[in-house]
Formats: C-alpha cells, structure tokens, sequence
C-alpha cells in the first residue's frame, strides 16, 4: 500500500471518487464536502465525551483496595496491566493507520481517537497513584515482564500492527484493522465487567466511574474501526478474507478467556470460567455480526453480565448505543447528497 502524500497536489477531492483506502484525495480537510456522513457524526458524539480522570475521586477506593480480597487485588492489578498496554499501544499505531486512510474525514475521527487513548492512560496513572500502594505501582506496569501469559497476548497484537509498519501489504493492512476491532471490540471488556462487578457490590465505586468513561469511548472506536472495515468491504469485496477474520476472532476468543481464567478465573464473587466463556463468545458474535458476518459461536447468544448493564450505562446520553445505528453499510453509502458538517 502507499503511504499518503502530505500536501497532493494532484489528489481528487469529488465525493464520487473517495474512498476509504488507496484513494487520492488532496489531504486537506474540507468538511463542507463529506462522503462518509457516519464519520461526522461520530466526531461529534467523541468531541462531545470529553472528560478528564482526575475529575473523578478515587478518594473512598483507596480503603476499599485495602479490603479487596487478595484474589480480588490480584485481578485489579492484573486487569490495570492489560489495559495499560492496551491504550499505549493504541496511542502509538493509530496514527500508523491513519496514514493509508483516505478520507479526511474518517482521518479526523481517528486522530480524535488517538488523543482518547492518551487520555485513557492518563486515567491509569491516577488511579495506580491513588490507589495502589506505592510499592506495587511499578509492579502493574511492569507485569509483562514476569507474567507469560500476559508478554504472549501483549506481543501476539504488537506484531500484527509491526508486521504492517515493517511490510505495507494489503494483507498486512486488513489484519490490522481486525486486530483494531477486536482490540476495541472484545479485548477490554471481560476486564471492564470486573469493575461493573465489584461496583455491583458497592466496592471501587471511583474506579468503575472511570472505567465507565473508558468503555464509553471505547465503543464509539468499536464503531469507527466496524465501519471502516464495512465500508472498505463494500468497495472491494476481496480485500478481507473472511477465513482470515474468523481464524483472528478465534484467536482472539481463545486469547481472552485464557488471560482472563488466568487473571480472575473462578476467584471473584459474580464471576466465573464458565461465565467468562459464556461472555467471550457472546461478545465475538455481536462483533461478527455488526461487521454482516454469521456468527462462530452457536448457543452463546446471551449476556451473562446483563444485571451490569445499568451500572456500565452504556445505554445513557453520550453512548454509542443511544446515539449511533446498528444499521448495515449501505444506508450510509447513501451520503453522496452533500450535507455540510454543521448539518450534524
Ligand atoms: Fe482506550
Ligand atoms: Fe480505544
């Protein structure tokens, strides 16, 4: 794939010849002149979920660590670890992305995203300062180090984005964008529902508040990264091998009940190896099935974390879920009509 020309002076900004990946377009951004309506509206709804993590006191979890059980600690920290990388990462390969993104656009949204992923570890930091003793803080960011089960899932998605900055095949390229929306689409939430989980029994309120912030941007990148890669299959039905996507959703599946049993297993009050399958799976379905592909797991239709719900509010006013479609791609494929950005 080529990397965008910064400033292209013979880029072709009409609507009817954009397109998500190896398009031409200028590279300035005109958002009177938009193709993907999805994308405005979608850096509204970010724009719009600005927060900041000290805002919120992690004053009372700081006893209520103390009081954790040790199981419970462990899957604290443990979790914190992951999602340290998680958003590091992040932070580090969008703008990697962004370069072979040709529609301004969609490149706006996802240099919005970038700065939420730094925002995100801005929020780990103040609550490993707030919360953990001291001589454990070092400890949480350095659990890879020591931990195999964690080093091998950290480097098992370091490597699918490296291989693309080392080689920029279109290969490369489709199973970065699947290990993006399985990274924002199933990684991080057996490790949110823990906290919805001990917020459930009045423990960690601060840091379920937190979490909540966290997980609502992370759904709205859920659904940039699904239409990215909707759009792009609806311009070139070849470009993804959907054998290729299931295989990086087992994969993934496999991963993320592994890290978990390894992580909280059968040891925490409201969770089980078996309730955290059960979630794994139903999650990998619901992500398959909003990119229209048929679902992997027969039989794992349900929510067994329904009852958290109205504590991670992911139905509430500034969520994707209340804002956003569910809708397939071609309804937005429609949006050749010009609406200007401020329509939105
Ligand atoms: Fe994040
Ligand atoms: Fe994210």
């Amino acid at each position: 794939m080529q990397r965008k020309i910064l400033f292209n002076v013979t880029g072709d900004d009409s609507l009817t010849n954009r397109k998500m990946i190896r398009g031409n377009v200028t590279n300035l951004f005109n958002l009177n002149n938009v193709k993907y309506q999805w994308a405005n509206k979608l850096y509204r709804l970010m724009m719009e979920n600005f927060w900041i993590p000290e805002k919120v006191s992690l004053f009372d979890d700081k006893r209520a660590y103390a009081e954790l059980t040790p199981d419970e600690q462990k899957a604290y920290d443990g979790i914190l670890s992951f999602l340290v990388f998680l958003d590091s990462i992040q932070t580090n390969n969008l703008p990697n992305i962004n370069e072979y993104i040709t529609a301004p656009e969609v490149n706006l949204v996802l240099s919005i995203q970038t700065y939420q992923e730094a925002v995100h570890s801005q929020s780990y930091a103040y609550i490993i300062e707030s919360i953990i003793p001291v001589e454990k803080r070092a400890e949480i960011y350095d659990k890879w180090r020591t931990d195999k089960v964690l080093l091998e899932r950290n480097k098992y998605i370091a490597e699918i984005y490296q291989n693309f900055i080392d080689n920029q095949t279109d290969k490369n390229f489709a199973r970065v964008l699947i290990a993006n929306y399985l990274l924002e689409g199933v990684y991080f939430y057996n490790g949110f529902n823990f906290f919805y989980n001990l917020a459930a029994r009045s423990l960690m309120i601060g840091t379920a508040d937190e979490i909540k912030y966290i997980n609502r941007d992370e759904l709205t990148h859920c659904v940039l990264f699904a239409n990215i890669i909707k759009e792009i299959m609806a311009e070139d039905d070849t470009f993804f091998s959907i054998d290729e996507i299931n295989q990086m959703f087992e994969k993934a599946v496999e991963q993320e009940i592994h890290w978990s049993n390894h992580i909280i297993g059968n040891n925490v009050s409201g969770i089980s190896e078996s309730s955290i399958e059960q979630y794994t799976k139903f999650i990998a379905n619901k992500r398959l099935k909003d990119i229209g592909l048929p679902k992997l797991y027969e039989g794992f239709e349900k929510n067994p974390y329904q009852q958290l719900e109205n504590i991670a509010d992911t139905n509430g006013a500034g969520s994707v879920k209340g804002n956003f479609f569910e809708a397939n791609v071609s309804s937005y494929n429609q949006s050749s009509a010009i609406e200007g950005w401020d329509e939105i």
